[in-house]
């Protein structure tokens, strides 16, 4: 099952990527974490799981993914890059970092210099490398995108089973909710979301914003979260609400 995390900046997508990571890991599942956020550098840190060689460089950088997708399009060339199918057995062992408990993480690219260009080769990259990539049972793999609706512009999300938006206590997080339900709704995806940095006075006003059959699940607002961040630290939590959240999401396995 491939799961796109989705939402506005600074809502937690990052953070409740490595939760729910961590969660799936525990209940025995195999998880890749994928880094699609060209712009943000902090998952590494969240993870504690040191960072493995961007799959974007892997390829030879900006230019060098260039030429090989060019390469892939001529006629005697028919495989292509990420033509055929692949399974998480088959990624470079070298862009896969792996944490003590068998938490996977990859990167697809990030941005390094001023004036290096547009990010849209790393779009195409995650969209090519997720359409390609094949799950099988107990596998999962969850992709921390970048703020905004930018993936479902790339068609990244196309490529994922499942949308998981998650929503701050904001307006402007429901009305970008409102927005991605939509755009799934039209593309035909199952999108659900999460309500995060619930305070229980705030929890019923959020509940009331969205169709319930669409909540996967809430998590609180969490001093230690907060603090792991601020300090840099993995983050190491085991929240119930968590587990509730993965056991509801893998009911919509395909
Ligand atoms: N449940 C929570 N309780 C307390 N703090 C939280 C919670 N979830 C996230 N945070 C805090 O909110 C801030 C933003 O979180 P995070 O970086 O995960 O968001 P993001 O959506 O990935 O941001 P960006 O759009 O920049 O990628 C961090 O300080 C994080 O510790
Ligand atoms: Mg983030």
């Amino acid at each position: 099952m491939k799961i796109e995390v989705s939402g506005k900046g600074g809502s937690g997508k990052s953070t409740l990527s490595v939760l729910l990571a961590r969660a799936l890991k525990k209940a025995g599942y195999r998880v890749l974490l994928v880094d699609g956020d060209e712009s943000n550098i902090g998952l590494e840190k969240l993870t504690g799981i040191g960072e493995p060689v961007h799959l974007l460089d892997y390829l030879g950088g900006k230019k060098g993914f260039k030429e090989k997708l060019n390469q892939a399009m001529l006629p005697d060339n028919p495989a292509g890059l990420f033509a055929g199918k692949q399974t998480l057995d088959d990624l470079p062992k070298e862009c896969i970092a792996r944490s003590d408990d068998g938490l996977e993480m990859l990167v697809i690219g990030k941005i390094h210099h001023i004036g290096e260009g547009c990010a849209c080769p790393m779009g195409v990259l995650a969209r090519k490398f997720l359409a390609s990539l094949e799950t099988r049972d107990k596998e999962i793999v969850l992709v921390d995108a970048e703020a905004g609706v930018e993936h479902f512009g790339r068609g990244i999300v196309g490529e994922c089973d499942l949308i998981l938006g998650i929503i701050d206590p904001t307006a402007e997080s429901f009305q970008l909710a409102r927005k991605m339900m939509q755009m799934a709704e039209n593309g035909k995806k199952a999108i659900r979301f999460i309500l995060n940095k619930v305070e229980p006075e705030i929890e019923t006003f959020m509940k009331n914003q969205l169709d319930p059959a669409f909540i996967a699940g809430t998590v609180p607002k969490d001093h230690a979260i907060f603090m792991q961040s601020l300090e840099g630290n993995p983050l190491s939590q085991n929240l119930s609400e968590v587990d509730a959240i993965c056991r509801n999401i893998l009911t919509l396995a395909p």
